[in-house]
């Protein structure tokens, strides 16, 4: 992908004593007391505040928090705690702007956090005349959000559309680099792993995966119903049996283009859906009718671990099993630690899968871990994120 790199403009001196326009996702989980719980998006976004600074730009960054209701500030919607925090990672004060869309008082060298963008009337449609008023207050925007990067907002298009210069900070472009390397010039064999509860909510991704891996490892209540369209019995497993067509057709188009689905040959069961629920491994054509499937089974388990150690690219989302339970962790944590040994380049997205990568620790050898919940499976969708392409259209692609 071609697009202009902020660290570029930084390296060649073009920040300098210019007022450059982050727009971050510091769009982070909060306790009921607003108290942050987590804080990866807020760390992932230090790169780019810190280039910036270095490179004695005037700076100022945003991003939004929640979905408030445009033109209705309310205490809950500030980002002061992100201001807080973000002051301690870089070991200075973060001055929080309110009311900042008509001008902002910024010196090279300092920082501000301007108040959640998402309050501003006129960010969710994008409207053109907030998008210029944005504009007009930088020389330089910088779209560094990956985790908004599906967004077509005024703080994540519309400005990068009227902004003199628009270019990519240091998080997008390597999401971009991450991704590019994953799916548009893969080292094959290439590999995805798409696991999850319903087959409905991830279709578009097997559909479009289907076109491009060589091998489509399904998980989760999704593998239920590839094993329903197999003929394998599921019990009372987590289905849907009126996608049993499309499922078919997954396995048709891979097996087509000489790719596969591996279906599970066993599984481990349960009576009931708990984390003290007797759990026995069964083969997968003996599902009892009162049976529950609530993760891979060992032999499942070391086919796939043996493809993910020959692959040359690995996609990964989602747990192939309850691994909260530990009776039923097994499958996903054989699956990530396989991936930890592969050679291949990994990458990682999606909330349950870094969940996985925490509980196993396997943080270090995974190539890639994607800070974009939605926007990463727009990505495995096929699809063009607008802050790609608009991203892209200015640096004259
Ligand atoms: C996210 O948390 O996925 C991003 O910050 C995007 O948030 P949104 O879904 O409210 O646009």
């Amino acid at each position: 992908m071609n697009f202009i790199r902020f660290s570029d403009l930084c390296a060649q001196g073009q920040a300098r004593g210019r007022r450059v326009f982050i727009r971050a996702d510091l769009n982070v989980p909060q306790d009921d007391d607003g108290r942050i719980t987590e804080d990866t998006r807020i760390r992932a976004s230090l790169a780019c505040i810190e280039m910036a600074l270095d490179a004695g730009a005037a700076v100022m960054v945003t991003s939004h928090l929640g979905r408030p209701t445009e033109g209705q500030f309310t205490p809950a919607d500030s980002l002061a705690p992100v201001a807080q925090r973000l002051g301690e990672l870089l070991g200075r004060p973060v001055p929080l702007v309110t009311d900042w869309v008509d001008g902002v008082s910024v010196k090279p060298g300092e920082l501000v956090l301007l108040e959640n963008c998402r309050v501003n009337r006129g960010e969710k449609k994008n409207s053109e005349e907030l998008a210029r008023k944005l504009a007009a207050l930088c020389d330089i925007f910088v779209h560094d959000a990956f985790g908004t990067a599906h967004r077509a907002e005024a703080t994540t298009y519309g400005i990068a559309q009227f902004a003199p210069v628009a270019c990519a900070g240091p998080l997008l472009a390597a999401e971009m680099d991450a991704i590019s390397k994953a799916l548009s010039a893969p080292r094959r064999p290439l590999l995805a792993i798409v696991a999850g509860s319903k087959v409905s909510t991830k279709l578009t991704i097997l559909q479009s995966l289907a076109d491009k891996v060589d091998q489509l490892i399904v998980g989760g209540g999704i593998a239920n119903t590839f094993m329903l369209a197999a003929g394998l019995p599921i019990g009372k497993s987590l289905a849907e049996a009126d996608l049993l067509d499309q499922a078919k057709a997954v396995i048709a188009a891979m097996k087509a283009r000489g790719a596969e689905v591996p279906i599970p040959t066993d599984v481990v069961v349960a009576k009931t859906f708990s984390a003290d629920a007797a759990a026995s491994i069964k083969k997968a054509t003996e599902v009892a009718d009162d049976d529950l499937i609530l993760d891979i089974g060992p032999e499942t388990t070391a086919r796939l671990a043996a493809l993910l150690k020959v692959a040359g690219t690995i996609v990964w989302n989602g747990p192939v099993g309850v691994f909260e339970f530990d009776a039923f962790a097994k499958g996903t944590e054989g699956i990530a630690r396989a991936i930890a040994s592969s050679s291949a380049f990994s990458i990682a997205g999606g909330g349950d899968t870094l969940a996985a990568i925490a509980k196993y620790g396997i943080d270090k050898e995974v190539g890639y871990i994607s800070t974009g919940g939605g926007a990463f499976l727009e990505v495995l969708e096929g699809k063009t994120l607008p802050a790609f392409e608009i991203l892209q259209k200015r640096a004259g692609v």
